[in-house]
């Protein structure tokens, strides 16, 4: 398959960090099974789950990382449906369809311009 190199270097680059699940993180997994699960069932079967050649089937989504499936969710080429679900949907299905922990951290370093999911912190100007 074309690319099969450079995806099989990023694999492994990534594997680094999704290996061994310290029994914190196993927590955190296991609070979003149920959450990923709803979230797959509820956008994702549809177009995954029947065989389509044009959408990677669910053991092709199990080989990926959580953090290649949040970052397709967040901006990449499933951001179209990541965009209507919560940031802790995202996370939730990312590591529900992996089984692996999602190293992202918690809230985006950069979230996309427009978006509202981050609170606005700053305090009323002063008169
Ligand atoms: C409307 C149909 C549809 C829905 C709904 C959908 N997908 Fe996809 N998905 C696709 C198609 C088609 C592709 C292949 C896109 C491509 O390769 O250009 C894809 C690709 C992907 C990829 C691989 C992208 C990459 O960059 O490697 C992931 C991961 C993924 N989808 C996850 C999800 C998840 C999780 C959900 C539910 C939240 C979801 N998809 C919902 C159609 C869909």
């Amino acid at each position: 398959m074309l690319g099969a190199g450079a995806l099989g270097s990023f694999l492994l680059c990534a594997a680094a960090f999704a290996q061994q699940p310290t029994p914190e993180q196993m927590k955190i997994m296991m609070k979003g099974a149920a959450e990923g699960a709803r979230t797959w069932a509820a956008l994702c079967e549809s177009c995954h789950g029947p065989p389509n050649p044009n959408t990677p089937p669910r053991t092709e989504l199990l080989a990926m990382t959580a953090d290649h499936i949040y970052e397709s969710l967040t901006v990449g080429k499933m951001k179209v449906m990541g965009d209507t679900i919560s940031d802790s949907e995202k996370r939730s299905v990312s590591m529900y369809l992996t089984g692996k922990f999602l190293n992202a951290p918690p809230l985006p370093p950069a979230p996309p311009a427009g978006d509202a999911a981050a609170p606005q912190e700053a305090p009323p100007p002063v008169r």
